[in-house]
């Protein structure tokens, strides 16, 4: 049966996704090879994919790599094997090709904690300060903010300011804090989390760490300050799997979602992970929201172009300035 765009468009906006069965048998990396050739596509995708999307992508990085690549395609067709907040973020730095995400209920809680009107309110009594904000927002809290950073470049951007320049960090109060602390500054935090990097738990990983004395411990600045207090080494997604890859050392206890895993044990086969234990009762620290998207749905939405990311264009352009903000100071210090 061939699909017509109202039924698409109807089962996107229903779902999230269009929703049809696959037929089994189909070679899914053959056919999703054929579709990027076909339709000039690149595929980016976060650490934090199944590893089947991971190895299919053109480019896998953590946020500002993502951004940056996100910027310098030549491909007509941008899929974003990632959240939401990302592909809009690829959006508003193309406005002129069509950005696809598998599931448009890929969201992310960070983003979720920080709705623009509320921001709005909270920004508007601190008239004297700048907002610095991480990219995991909306453009609606983008729009609102004056510079935004990654977790690859937060400290950098941050530092970069005088001392005494006030500043609004948000949505997420662990980085904030975490630069706090690093900074010796006093920035206004907005009381945003990550639901997947709040919840790993201080006391099994500390029985974790006994039991593996040899073991380095090491993080995401989203985790919470009494768990960043343990670590050896801090860093995004792509810094942690740097470190991993150019240490002695051959295990290593890994507080991040545990989708960058794949590339830290394809780097280096020979040495450990083990993911850090959560304090929940289903043990995992998968990103329920990353983790929507499937290699169906990929195939999916490459073949019907839907879901597709639309912005209003005076948003996009209000989103734009803070990013280009980013990007600029990130060439200059020589991070991208
Ligand atoms: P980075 O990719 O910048 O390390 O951030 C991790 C994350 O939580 C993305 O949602
Ligand atoms: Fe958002 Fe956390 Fe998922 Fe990243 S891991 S997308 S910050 S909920």
């Amino acid at each position: 049966m061939v699909a017509n765009e109202a039924e698409i468009l109807g089962s996107v906006a229903k779902n999230g996704f269009y929703d049809i069965d696959v037929d089994p048998t189909l070679d899914l990396f053959a056919e999703i090879n054929r579709l990027k050739k076909e339709k000039n596509a690149v595929i980016l995708a976060h650490y934090y994919q199944e590893p089947d999307i991971q190895d299919i992508a053109d480019y896998i990085g953590d946020s500002l790599g993502l951004a940056q690549a996100a910027a310098k395609t030549d491909a007509k067709m941008i899929v974003f094997a990632g959240v939401h907040f990302m592909a809009e973020t690829a959006k508003i730095l193309n406005p002129d090709k069509k950005v696809l995400l598998p599931d448009l209920n890929a969201g992310c809680s960070l983003s979720d904690s920080c709705p623009p009107e509320l921001f709005a309110r909270f920004k508007a009594k601190y008239p004297d300060h700048i907002v610095i904000s991480y990219i995991n927002c909306s453009a609606g809290i983008k729009a609102l903010s004056d510079i935004i950073c990654t977790s690859g470049n937060a400290s950098q951007i941050v530092n970069s300011l005088p001392q005494d320049q006030k500043i609004i960090f948000a949505p997420d109060k662990n980085l904030g804090a975490y630069i706090n602390k690093q900074s010796g500054r006093e920035m206004v935090l907005w009381n945003g989390a990550c639901m997947v990097h709040e919840i790993f738990s201080l006391e099994k990983i500390t029985r974790l760490k006994e039991r593996h004395p040899n073991a380095k411990f090491i993080a995401h600045p989203e985790c919470e300050e009494a768990v960043l207090a343990l670590a050896d080494y801090i860093g995004s997604t792509t810094q942690l799997l740097k470190y991993t890859e150019q240490s002695d050392l051959n295990e290593f206890i890994v507080a991040t979602e545990t989708g960058i895993l794949h590339q830290m044990q394809k780097a280096s086969p020979d040495k450990t992970f083990i993911p850090a234990p959560p304090d929940n009762a289903c043990a995992c620290n998968d990103c329920p929201h990353m983790k929507r998207n499937t290699l169906e749905k990929l195939y999916l939405c490459m073949k019907y172009e839907q879901p597709e990311i639309i912005m209003d264009e005076t948003l996009r352009l209000a989103a734009k300035k803070p990013i280009d903000r980013m990007m600029d100071l990130s060439r200059q210090f020589g991070l991208i």
